[in-house]
């Protein structure tokens, strides 16, 4: 349908991106792709200068397929049509684009817009895996337009940038480089290395890392690109991978993949495994709060602020410095049970497991025993019972209830008659 309504004006539609890119690398597999992300873009101008012909052709598809959403973003001239959990399309998202080439006034500023054509549209992408176009329009719908060697490149695992200040302009492209590299057991062409090398030396890291109130666009992408990552089954190789081209220093200039954080990323995968099989917790954001707590204590909550991590991160990040001074002070010197619930307690199951993850082994089994047997350990008389045994609901209850849960802990009472003779004393 989107072909036809582009016909009709006149203009032409491509298919572009990762949805061209994994078509070719699904029929060279043999095997199927579910596609959920498409990109297209039309060539072609519209009547009214201030409108692309993208969001005129999202309008038009709008109207004949009323259950999309339809979003548009003006000053890129782009369009979003998005289906959300259609029973029969589950849920698609189609972004339209007028052709253009992006101007980046400043590295690492966002791309100002001009019309322009397909051609210079795809020069200005990423990588030349990622820079082939599907034409849909006829005459010759079906072409692969192939500007830059792709193709090539698909087959020969290769990934290749198009052009040397590519990373300069946008150095999540870097995170993006390591993820497709990774994701489909590609190689990282020496050249495009080099620039990536030659970017990272020349500070563009530093921006990324500092300049917070200037960039925010940059972060952001930044931390999309560090979800992508940290959530993929590879995220463990897309790390070391990032950490030999020096990429961590996006996140900041000290961070190292050394011998203790990898043991600590280990760890955490156990604690993730052991104390939240539900998946409460966001685990991508774990191991993102993990590197993040690897840093040196003065520089955590900028790292978390400036990555616009949620306002609990950047708390805990913030706090984990003194928290972990006094679970070490602390829990060495508790006496009983209950003595060690009353420190651990105020803390939330993701500190519990930051705390955890670099402390020596007998504090680390010490806070495991506390999460897995006397964390879940409930007086052995509730609110209800105190009622039934002629107690007021009062503010006093929670004093019972505390000392009940101590004795319980500690074992001075085993069963509800000794609570009662406890309560009774
Ligand atoms: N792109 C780019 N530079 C970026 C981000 C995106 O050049 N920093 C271009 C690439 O051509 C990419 C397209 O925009 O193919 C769409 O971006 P995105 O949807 O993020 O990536 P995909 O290639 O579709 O990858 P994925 O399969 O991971 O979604």
């Amino acid at each position: 349908t989107a072909s036809q309504e582009a016909e009709k004006c006149g203009w032409h539609l491509y298919l572009v991106g990762g949805a061209v890119r994994d078509l070719l690398l699904a029929e060279a597999a043999s095997g199927t792709l579910m596609i959920k992300d498409i990109d297209l873009v039309v060539d072609g101008f519209h009547k009214s200068a201030d409108v692309g012909a993208g969001v005129e052709l999202a309008k038009a598809l709008q109207q004949l397929y009323p259950a999309a959403r339809l979003e548009i973003h003006g000053a890129f001239q782009t369009a979003a049509l998005l289906w959300h959990k259609d029973p029969e399309l589950d849920s698609l998202w189609v972004d339209i684009a007028t052709a253009r080439t992006e101007f980046y006034p400043y590295p690492a500023a966002n791309p100002e817009v001009e019309a322009s054509s397909i051609r210079q549209d795809l020069y200005r992408r990423d990588f030349s895996i990622n820079a082939l176009a599907l034409r849909l329009t006829t005459p010759r719908a079906g072409e692969l337009l192939d500007f830059f060697g792709g193709l090539l490149d698909l087959k020969a695992k290769k990934i290749r940038v198009l052009h040397p200040n590519s990373f300069i302009e946008d150095p999540t492209r870097i995170y993006r480089g390591v993820r497709f590299a990774v994701r489909f057991g590609f190689q990282i062409e020496p050249q495009t290395e080099e620039f990536i090398r030659y970017a990272i030396n020349s500070g563009v890291y530093d921006r990324t890392a500092q300049e917070n109130s200037k960039t925010p666009a940059l972060q952001t992408r930044l931390k999309t690109e560090l979800k992508h990552i940290l959530q993929a089954p590879y995220w463990k190789s897309a790390l070391h991978l990032l950490d030999n081209l020096g990429a961590l220093q996006c996140i900041h200039p000290t961070l190292n993949l050394d011998a203790k954080l990898l043991r600590q990323l280990r760890l955490l995968e156990r604690c993730l495994r052991r104390f939240d099989a539900e998946q409460t917790l966001i685990h991508w954001e774990m191991r993102l709060e993990a590197l993040i707590a690897h840093l040196a204590p003065e520089y955590r909550a900028k790292v978390a602020k400036n990555l616009q991590l949620q306002e609990d991160s950047i708390k805990r990040l913030q706090n984990l410095a003194s928290a972990q001074t006094e679970v070490m002070e602390s829990l060495p010197k508790c006496e009983s049970p209950s003595q060690v619930v009353q420190l651990l307690r105020q803390y939330d199951l993701p500190m519990l497991i930051l705390i955890a993850l670099p402390s020596p082994r007998s504090l680390r089994h010490q806070i495991w025993e506390y999460l897995t047997v006397l964390a879940n350990v409930q007086p052995l008389l509730n609110g209800n019972d105190l009622k039934e045994l002629g107690y007021k609901p009062g503010p006093q209850y929670r004093q019972i209830l505390d000392d009940m849960l101590a004795a319980t802990l500690d074992r001075v009472i085993k069963d509800k008659t000794e609570a009662r003779e406890f309560l009774a004393k």
